[in-house]
């Protein structure tokens, strides 16, 4: 029924993870986290393999089964990495096998209050003591990273609406 794979990124907390599980029901599509898929094959965490192998390490790795993911012949909901697109010739290799690349476009503000939350899970951030220096320090990464994230065939803007009005969109944007 779709002969692309349908890829959601954007920054750690913009909620693609749950995307790509609604979507899955909505559109009766497998949806996999790279993420995931990476710790599943290695049997261990992203946090250790960033801490173990080093965040050099985890790029490549994160590259090569970002490709694995890619090539598979089955079309499915991809979710990234937030770093994903911004490494290696990820967002071409994304761009090359895929019509539907998403961006969850979220606020500053919104990212960081989620994240303080929960930023023990994630390497990137866990060091970061309160939530006025983690919002300076997403604000910073969210401008480097944006060149990538633009890069999507579609922007969307989280305005706070919640996951089922970004569904909504998707689903109205998909090349099938
Ligand atoms: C990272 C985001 C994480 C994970 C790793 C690095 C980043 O993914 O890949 O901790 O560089 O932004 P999520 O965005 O799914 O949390």
């Amino acid at each position: 029924m779709i002969n692309s794979h349908i890829v959601v990124l954007g920054y750690m907390g913009c909620g693609k993870t749950t995307v790509s599980s609604k979507l899955e029901t909505i559109l009766n599509l497998p949806s996999i986290d790279l993420d995931q898929f990476i710790e599943n094959k290695l049997n261990m965490s992203i946090s250790q393999i960033f801490d173990t192998k080093g965040q050099i390490e985890f790029r490549k790795i994160e590259n090569r089964f970002l490709e694995i993911l890619l090539n598979k012949k089955t079309k499915s909901i991809i979710s990234l990495g937030g770093g994903t697109p911004c490494y290696h010739n990820n967002m071409d290799l994304v761009l090359k096998y895929s019509k539907n690349v998403f961006f969850i476009k979220t606020s500053t503000e919104v990212l960081s209050s989620r994240l303080y939350k929960e930023k023990s899970k994630r390497p990137i951030i866990k060091s970061i003591s309160s939530v006025s220096e983690l919002k300076k320090f997403i604000s910073k990464h969210l401008f480097e990273r944006m060149i990538f994230y633009n890069q999507a065939h579609h922007v969307i803007d989280d305005n706070d609406n919640g996951i089922d009005s970004v569904c909504r969109k998707i689903v109205n944007k998909l090349i099938l």
